[in-house]
């Protein structure tokens, strides 16, 4: 088996192929003036018949970085590849799982479909957004979900100190998850009740039941942390609730634009991760879970 992974993530990558003790080829990008892009795959006299893995965060510039991928799995597929692979850490556009409004395309969907059509027969990724949705639409592909909220919490509860700690899910969608946790590390959980207008993107947050979170360390956990927007709405309610000691935990530290001072301004005193993207806050290197993943799954 050989990695192959663009430039930009040569020491990551470095890091992947010494845990799996395999050589790798550097995918070589070239920018044009007008915005076009192109990806060189260099050592194409050693991809004929190889089993392949490519390592691809596809976050930031996720655009372009999907247009580069989809390129190196062309000429992976041209040179004579056997099996390919894929590694994307932090599932682009996870969050377009249906359609949420008449008229709109299902871009996970689409995703997957190109990554069909070129072949590509097994996809390793952490925490997405809808593990279902992602499944469903991968139709031949096999797909590996990551599920490393246990290995984070663990982390977390002890930079905490495990004070007298109370898991926060802040929507629906993370209510399975953190109820999970809550059983593995036998801590109490909220489940919080977020709505979002399906037009403006407007959040709207609400703690159901009159639960009292006074004198508890709130450690709210959700799959991502985008512009911090959910995050802050939840810390001020539970703020308002009496609250003074409130934590963020997010497997995808994606912190966009002022997201931190959004968040710390909400009275969240830590933000907690991984590494699926490069942010200041990770505390779990997403490596050797990927290594372990990759070669349990073959
Ligand atoms: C949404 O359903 C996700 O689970 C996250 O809550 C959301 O993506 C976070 O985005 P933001 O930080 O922009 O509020």
């Amino acid at each position: 088996m050989l990695l192959v992974y663009p430039e930009f993530i040569s020491k990551r990558a470095e890091i992947l192929s010494n845990l799996l003790k395999i050589k790798s080829i550097p995918i070589k990008i070239r920018y044009f003036p007008n915005g076009e892009v192109l990806a060189r795959l260099l050592a194409t006299d050693a991809i004929k018949n190889q089993n392949i893995l490519i390592y691809f965060p596809t976050y930031p510039n996720t655009n372009c970085r999907l247009n580069l991928l989809f390129q190196t799995l062309e000429v992976l597929n041209e040179y004579g590849a056997n099996e390919i692979s894929l590694i994307i850490p932090y599932f682009p556009y996870s969050r377009q799982d249906k359609r949420f409004l008449e008229g709109e395309c299902i871009s996970l969907k689409l995703i997957l479909n190109i990554f069909n059509s070129l072949n590509v027969t097994s996809l390793i990724t952490i925490n997405p957004h809808n593990a279902d949705a992602l499944i469903n639409y991968s139709k031949n592909i096999k797909v590996v979900t990551l599920d490393l909220f246990s290995d984070l919490l663990n982390k977390v509860l002890y930079q905490l100190k495990n004070r007298d700690t109370v898991l926060i899910a802040p929507d629906h969608g993370r209510c399975a998850d953190v109820k999970n946790l809550s059983n593995i590390f036998d801590i109490d959980y909220i489940c919080l009740k977020k709505e979002r207008d399906k037009y403006t993107g407007k959040v709207t947050i609400q703690l159901e039941d009159d639960i009292s979170i006074v004198h508890k360390t709130l450690l709210m956990i959700d799959d991502e942390i985008s512009t911090g927007g959910t995050l802050s709405k939840a810390s001020k309610l539970l703020h308002n609730k009496g609250s003074t000691d409130v934590y963020a935990c997010a497997i995808h530290l994606l912190l966009i634009g002022d997201a931190v001072d959004k968040m710390s301004s909400s009275g969240i005193k830590g933000i907690f991760g991984t590494n699926t993207v490069n942010n200041p806050y990770s505390i779990l290197d997403i490596e050797p879970y990927l290594a372990d993943g990759i070669t349990s799954s073959k």
